[in-house]
């Protein structure tokens, strides 16, 4: 009787001896690596806590209060300085796991370039995107990355990305709901709102080939040919919203991203699903002779162009779906904070408007807004690669080593040692925080000055599309869109004022943003308070 129960227990007892022998042997053989590498460690930051939940705590607060990547700054600015310089790389503990934290351009180079083959996103990030995404482009390694990534790429190509007359059709929407009244000025408008329904509204009809209509469905003379559905434009827009808060939240708490997977989530994702699989069903409907030969009037149509290559509904969805996540708060945002920003700077509003009449004529008398004049307007790229320099849409990122390795830099008492990198280890980096960093952008790092790309050539140190093999693919097309919808509101409008009292943010007397915007994070950050401005109709 005795020696039957002691078995189990003696088991149990060599199974705990054998966990902490190969732990310590691995965690040697880690040591005589690092050290045959020469590598050593970065500054860890201590919390109270033997497993980082501090760590955790105060993240889910920033994010509660929309200021994570001031969070993340301010973390870089209390963390440790060596021979004057301050070190861009340290480990912090999330849950008992030592992840490391990177605002090193050089460090973020190999992440994605240099050792690309070494990092990927990770099953953590896959895994926790996956309700809603599948396995996508956005969550996904190896062969099925390379596979998306081969099957999307060429539906970006310039002459999809450069279609400003559907643009243009979506703008007229978007100035449908920004009257002029009589005093000259139109009503106080939250011009957030207004661009993430206007790149809803031509996202769906670039993807999809009909678009969703959100700016204009509530005037009285709206008419559609569009099938009823199961589920409402409205409704998927919040179940949308309410999904990506859901998986960024989940994202905080690393490996245990499942505890934060609840009923909530995997509704808003059922609810996309069914939205989505409407167009999908649709696509799927037409035989492949159809899709080639009917697209609506010589209309390029994402979806039936990926439907060409695969029939797979489930994958069709996730493609869809990805794109989606990609493409609609990012431009949105982007537009939003540089409006915003021109808001409180209204010298360089002035400026820039007077650049954008001389190339591109009056709003009723528009001239050549074509791709490559687009592009080729030197101050517009510049307001909106400084606008993207201050609050990148993709704030924080990380990927995992999926061999052990080593980065460049950040270790050791002068933090310029490599990096010893165990196969597993969690690497986050800021772009948010290293964009702002003085030693890389001067002493007036914090402030928006387009001018200050004059002449500049940049490397690393700028990264809102990520770089390497992985770099955004639709970053043409942001762009595109972007400074198109710039420059038609500023033709129409000849100037933009802030809402009255509506100040709890500003700028100091340089100019600089007063750090007190707030910006909230989901999968992508955008002003957390919206951007309410009235504008004054152009007399050109
Ligand atoms: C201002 C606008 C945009 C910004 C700042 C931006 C930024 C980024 C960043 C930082 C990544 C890397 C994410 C990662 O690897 O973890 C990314 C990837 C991607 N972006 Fe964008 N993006 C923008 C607009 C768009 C648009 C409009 C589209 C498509 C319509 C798009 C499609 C994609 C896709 C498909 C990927 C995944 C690429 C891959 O993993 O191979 N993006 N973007
Ligand atoms: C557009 O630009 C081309 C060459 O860049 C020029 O020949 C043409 O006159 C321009 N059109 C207008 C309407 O200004
Ligand atoms: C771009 O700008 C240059 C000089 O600023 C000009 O010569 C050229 O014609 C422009 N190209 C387009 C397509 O507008
Ligand atoms: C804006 O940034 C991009 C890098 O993303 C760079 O290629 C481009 O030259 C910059 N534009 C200007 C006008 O400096």
């Amino acid at each position: 009787m005795h020696s039957t129960l002691l078995l189990p227990v003696w088991a149990f007892v060599s199974y705990i001896i054998y966990l902490i022998a190969s732990s310590v042997l691995t965690s040697r053989h880690h040591r005589r690596r690092a050290h045959e590498l020469h590598c050593a460690d970065p500054p860890r930051v201590r919390t109270a806590d033997p497993i980082g939940i501090i760590n955790i705590r105060a993240m889910l607060k920033a994010d509660k209060e929309s200021r994570m990547p001031q969070y993340l700054c301010e973390r870089y600015e209390a963390s440790c300085e060596r021979e004057g310089k301050r070190l861009g790389t340290f480990c912090q503990n999330i849950l008992g796991s030592w992840s490391v934290f990177t605002t090193e351009p050089e460090n973020i180079k190999a992440i994605l370039a240099s050792q690309f083959k070494e990092f990927g996103l990770g099953d953590t990030r896959n895994n926790n995107f996956a309700p809603l995404l599948g396995h996508g482009i956005f969550s996904t390694d190896g062969k099925g990355w390379e596979h998306s990534r081969t099957l999307l790429r060429p539906q970006f190509a310039r002459e999809q990305v450069s279609d400003l007359d559907l643009e243009e059709r979506h703008v007229q929407n978007l100035l449908r709901n920004l009257p002029v009244q009589s005093d000259g000025w139109t009503e106080v408008t939250d011009l957030k709102t207004l661009f993430f329904r206007l790149t809803i509204d031509s996202a769906s009809e670039f993807l999809f080939g009909e678009s969703l209509d959100s700016q204009i469905s509530h005037f009285p003379d709206y008419k559609t040919n569009r099938m009823p559905m199961k589920v409402s434009e409205k409704e998927f827009g919040i179940a949308f919203d309410g999904a990506q808060g859901g998986i960024a939240k989940a994202a905080r708490f690393g490996d245990m991203y499942w505890m934060a997977h609840d009923k909530q989530l995997k509704k808003h994702c059922e609810t996309c699903h069914t939205f989505i699989d409407h167009y999908v069903q649709l696509a799927l409907s037409k035989d492949k002779a159809s899709l080639r030969s009917d697209p609506k009037n010589g209309q390029y149509v994402f979806l039936d162009a990926v439907a060409e290559t695969t029939r797979d509904p489930v994958e069709l969805r996730q493609h869809l779906l990805s794109i989606m996540v990609a493409g609609r708060d990012t431009t949105a945002s982007l537009l939003s904070i540089m409006f915003l920003l021109l808001t409180k700077n209204p010298h360089i509003y002035a400026q820039l408007r007077s650049v954008v009449l001389e190339t591109f004529g009056t709003f009723d008398n528009p001239k050549n807004i074509t791709f490559s004049s687009l592009k080729n307007c030197t101050y517009l790229q510049w307001c909106m690669n400084e606008t993207l320099r201050l609050y990148p849409q993709v704030p924080i990122n990380s990927r995992r080593a999926l061999v052990d390795t080593t980065l460049p830099t950040g270790g050791g008492p002068s933090g310029t040692s490599p990096i010893y990198i165990r196969k597993g280890q969690q690497c986050d980096y800021s772009v948010f925080v290293m964009q702002r960093r003085k030693d890389l952008w001067g002493p007036d790092a914090d402030e928006w000055k387009p001018e200050r790309w004059d002449g500049r050539k940049s490397g690393w140190e700028f990264l809102p599309f990520n770089g390497g093999p992985r770099i955004c693919i639709g970053q043409q097309f942001a762009l595109t869109e972007a400074g198109y919808v710039a420059v038609r509101l500023m033709q129409k409008f000849g100037e933009i004022q802030a809402a009255p009292g509506d100040d709890s943010w500003g700028v100091d007397k340089n100019g600089a943003i007063d750090g007190k915007l707030k910006v909230w994070v989901t999968l992508t950050g955008s002003p957390a308070d919206g951007v309410r401005v009235r504008m004054k109709g152009a007399t050109e």
